[in-house]
């Protein structure tokens, strides 16, 4: 396959633990998304309609700041994007990071964790915010799949 990167965002640690088990399996390069002002518990309770999770995914064009300047992705041919699903779909500071990389010609592979939600309406999403890529319905990760497992996901992706 060619060179890969995994870029994650995790808020609490479960997508941090899918990351690290893909970029193991597709012998990838391993990028921490971090917003530049961290998610508390606070910020992250959906039952509030004022917190900051809920005010930002009210807003398709909120887009909260990262806190480096975005990864040189001209390494790679495949950037697997991780993330936990949010109001059905990726995170905002997911869209910002999507945004701010040049992945003109490149493979996009979504993965997430949720507590029961798919992955569709999120891929869906991230092709309408970077058209100039291919974003291929990557997969969800709740089942804790196994480094065999992954590697036969992969391979069956055809990269
Ligand atoms: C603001 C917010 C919204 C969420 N919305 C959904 C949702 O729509 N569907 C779902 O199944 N889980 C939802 N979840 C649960 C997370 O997707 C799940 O706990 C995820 O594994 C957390 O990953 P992390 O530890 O990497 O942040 C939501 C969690 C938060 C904090």
């Amino acid at each position: 396959m060619n060179k890969s990167l995994v870029a994650y965002f995790s808020a609490t640690g479960t997508t941090e633990g899918a990351a690290n088990a893909l970029a193991k399996a597709a012998r990838a390069d391993l990028y921490r998304i971090t917003p530049a002002q961290p998610y508390s518990s606070r910020d992250l309770n959906w039952n509030n309609s004022s917190s900051r999770s809920s005010v930002e995914m009210g807003n398709d064009s909120a887009r909260p700041a990262l806190a480096q300047v975005a990864p040189d992705l001209s390494p790679y041919d495949v950037v697997f994007v991780g993330f936990p699903i949010w109001w059905y779909v990726e995170p905002r500071i997911v869209d910002t990071f999507l945004e701010s990389c040049d992945l003109s010609g490149k493979a996009v592979v979504p993965f997430a964790t949720s507590g029961s939600s798919g992955i569709t309406r999120a891929a869906s999403r991230m092709r309408d915010i970077v058209p100039q890529a291919r974003v291929l319905d990557g997969r969800m990760m709740n089942d804790r799949p196994s480094t065999s497992e992954l590697e036969a996901w992969i391979r069956g992706l055809g990269l």
